[in-house]
């Protein structure tokens, strides 16, 4: 990716930054207004449903949800809307939009304010079949707390509020502040708590705010070196990948190879550290190098040995 090529676009009537592009000056004015809706439940408080054993949801979700497949129907009525909260509208057809109403449904239900609205377009030949990627055109992820936009269609660099975002030249992991995620489903089969003990060792460490979404964006903004997760799905990572690619980062899984929509890990990065990054990944994988991290019993005995004055 080279320097963003479009200018800095003007404001709409009501202030607004107005991006340049084919989409998303439209899904901009959709996710705002998603955003504003989300903000509206989130200072009233709403009560939280359980879709799993640990998975939440609310109202403000699929409010959001309806919103965005309606005013996307009206605007794009071709185009097809693949939403977390079960919309599957005109899935045959040659865009799809993959739609997360609310990143940070956790956060949001306890009052955290980390969450956004997240659109991200696919592009998909008439010849592909229907586990093969099309290709990511465009993406918009709102931050309705900070008012933060952030923008991006393919070719054209990608932007926060009308600036052009870059990602941070930061060279090397001990250097970087980095983001993850947890999952909320099937906890106990999630190993992602070694990781991000390695990770923390080796770097200025690592966030856990709770929003895939948004650390995606704050890699392509420059303000976290990388992020990544297990089993994400394309609403929550469709807008984000645009935006660090567009940003000059990289996007790829664990290993180092092409990311695709349906990939079940993603590694976003400035692209200096990731090599750095994959390295780490695979040693982990075969277990080489890990840093023991000391059970809870062998640190009672050791404070006890301290308070003992035996150590
Ligand atoms: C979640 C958030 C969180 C990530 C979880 C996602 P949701 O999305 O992106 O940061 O760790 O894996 O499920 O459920 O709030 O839309
Ligand atoms: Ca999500
Ligand atoms: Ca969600």
């Amino acid at each position: 990716m080279g320097e963003p090529t479009a200018p800095i676009p003007a404001s709409d009537s009501a202030g607004f930054w107005v991006p340049e592009g084919v989409w998303v000056p439209k899904a901009s004015a959709i996710a705002r207004e998603a955003g504003a809706c989300l903000r509206e439940f989130f200072v009233k408080g709403v009560e939280t449903e359980y879709k799993g054993d640990v998975d939440l949801v609310t109202v403000a979700d699929r409010t959001a949800e309806m919103l965005i497949r309606t005013r996307l129907a009206a605007v794009f009525p071709e185009h097809g809307v693949f939403g977390e909260e079960g919309t599957r509208d005109r899935l045959e057809g040659e865009f799809r939009w993959y739609v997360d109403p609310l990143d940070g449904t956790t956060n949001f239900a306890h009052g955290f304010p980390q969450y956004c609205v997240s659109m991200g377009l696919e592009q998909r030949a008439s010849n592909l079949r229907p586990d093969e990627d099309g290709v990511l055109v465009a993406g918009v992820i709102y931050d309705p707390m900070r008012d933060e936009l952030y923008a991006a269609e393919k070719g054209k660099g990608a932007y926060v509020n009308g600036k052009p975002m870059r990602v941070s030249k930061t060279p090397v992991l001990a250097e970087a502040l980095l983001a993850t995620g947890f999952p909320s489903r099937k906890r106990h089969a999630s190993p992602n708590i070694h990781f991000y003990h390695e990770f923390t060792l080796r770097s200025h460490g690592v966030r856990r705010a709770g929003s895939a979404a948004l650390d995606l964006a704050y890699v392509a903004a420059g303000r976290l070196e990388a992020f990544w997760e297990f089993n994400l799905n394309p609403w929550d990572t469709a807008a984000g990948i645009l935006l660090v690619e567009e940003a000059g980062g990289d996007v790829t899984d664990f290993q180092g190879n092409h990311y695709r929509v349906e990939s079940a890990e993603i590694l976003a990065s400035n692209g200096s550290i990731h090599p750095e990054l994959v390295r780490l990944f695979a040693d982990m994988f075969a277990g080489r190098d890990l840093a023991p991290i000391p059970t809870a019993a062998e640190w009672a005995a050791h404070r006890k040995a301290l308070a003992s004055g035996s150590q």
